[in-house]
């Protein structure tokens, strides 16, 4: 190696001018290391700059003729003249690779629009059957009501109709979500400290899972953000809900808010816009996910778990939630790390 802007190379890049040096012995610019580390006797040498219109992009040396004579003026015309055309070439390379390395950019963020394109559409589409759905439950769930004043626990229809009754109001409960999903429900937006928001979720959920301990992670001074309380409640309780069905032997769940500024280099991908965010997080150390699973679980009714378990919904509708409240949720997890 020659150290920068030593030996002949080096003065042409300082200088941006060819060098033509017919006895390198006698030209005090010679660098005489290089010979010693490449075994090579150097007697002439021609270099010229090579120039991407103005701008210096590299040097072109050439050392010793063939037929064992020096370099003349002739030589440096004829290496100039392809010089120009290389650092052409050179730098035409340069530019074409940039543009393609943007427009494979705008191909990702393209892809990732046309992602929220497909929730609102599935989230149009879902508002528009929970209407219609919730309608024939509640047809469904009247004429049970009638039949059940009818007769006396003792009645062997009675346990069936008690039955149907339970099965209406799950399904009440999946058009609910999915009404929340699709911002279909009322909402009601108010300054809310999500600290406090994170307390109180969490001391409804935690007497009933005993096995999990809880920690907390809030920082002081958390701004106060403008929200619909019961969808981010519910947001929160399906977080939290995922997060006990992943420790079936117990674990640690962490809570944590932390204020973030979001600038516009971060938001870019995420079709957010910059500024003031609060950030909550819900940490499991469970069963994880692999990536084929973790690619899919926001999609609606996505759901690795058996019938009864899961709707695959919790997640779709904590999307479109947080989606309508101009927020950003996003997983990270490890198979057999945690979430
Ligand atoms: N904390 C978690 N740990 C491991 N896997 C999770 C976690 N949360 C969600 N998942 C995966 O994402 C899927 C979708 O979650 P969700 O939308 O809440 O639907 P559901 O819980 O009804 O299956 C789950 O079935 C599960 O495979
Ligand atoms: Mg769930």
């Amino acid at each position: 190696r020659i150290p920068a802007s030593e030996g002949i190379a080096g003065w042409v890049v300082e200088h941006g001018q060819p060098v033509l040096v017919p006895d390198v012995k006698k030209d005090e610019r010679f660098y005489k290391e290089v010979d010693k580390v490449s075994r090579f006797k150097t007697k002439s040498i021609v270099c010229v700059p090579l120039k991407a219109k103005t701008k210096l992009i590299g040097v072109l040396e050439l050392m010793n003729k063939v037929d064992g004579t020096a370099f003349t003026e002739e030589d440096v015309v004829l290496m100039s003249i392809f010089a120009y055309q290389a650092a052409m070439a050179i730098e035409n390379a340069r530019l074409y690779s940039e543009l393609k390395e943007r427009l494979e950019g705008e191909i990702q963020l393209q892809k990732k629009l046309s992602e929220s394109d497909k929730f609102r559409a599935l989230g149009l589409m879902a508002s528009g059957v929970a209407h219609d759905f919730n309608n024939l439950l509640m047809g469904i769930q009247g004429n049970t009501s009638l039949m059940l004043l009818d007769i006396d626990s003792s009645h062997p229809h009675h346990e069936r109709l008690k039955n149907i009754e339970q099965s209406v109001q799950t399904g009440a409960e999946l058009t609910r979500q999915l009404l929340g999903f699709t911002r279909g429900g009322k909402y009601e937006i108010k300054p809310t400290d999500l600290m406090e928001l994170m307390e109180k979720t969490s001391r409804m959920f935690a007497p009933t899972k005993k096995e999990i301990r809880i920690f907390t992670k809030y920082q002081k001074g958390i701004w106060s953000v403008k929200v619909d309380q019961a969808q981010i409640e519910q947001v929160l309780l399906n977080l939290y809900v995922n997060a006990w069905q992943a420790m079936p032997s117990g674990g640690d769940l962490y809570l944590q808010t932390q204020n973030v500024t979001l600038d516009k280099e971060f938001v870019r991908a995420i079709d957010i816009k910059p500024g003031k965010y609060v950030k909550m997080s819900v940490i499991d150390n469970g069963v994880g996910m692999d990536e084929t699973t973790r690619k899919r679980i926001f999609d609606p009714f996505f759901t690795t778990k058996e019938m009864g378990r899961g709707t695959g919904l919790g997640l779709a509708s904590a999307y479109g939630i947080i989606k309508n409240h101009g927020g950003y949720i996003n997983v990270s997890s490890e198979k057999g790390e945690g979430t």
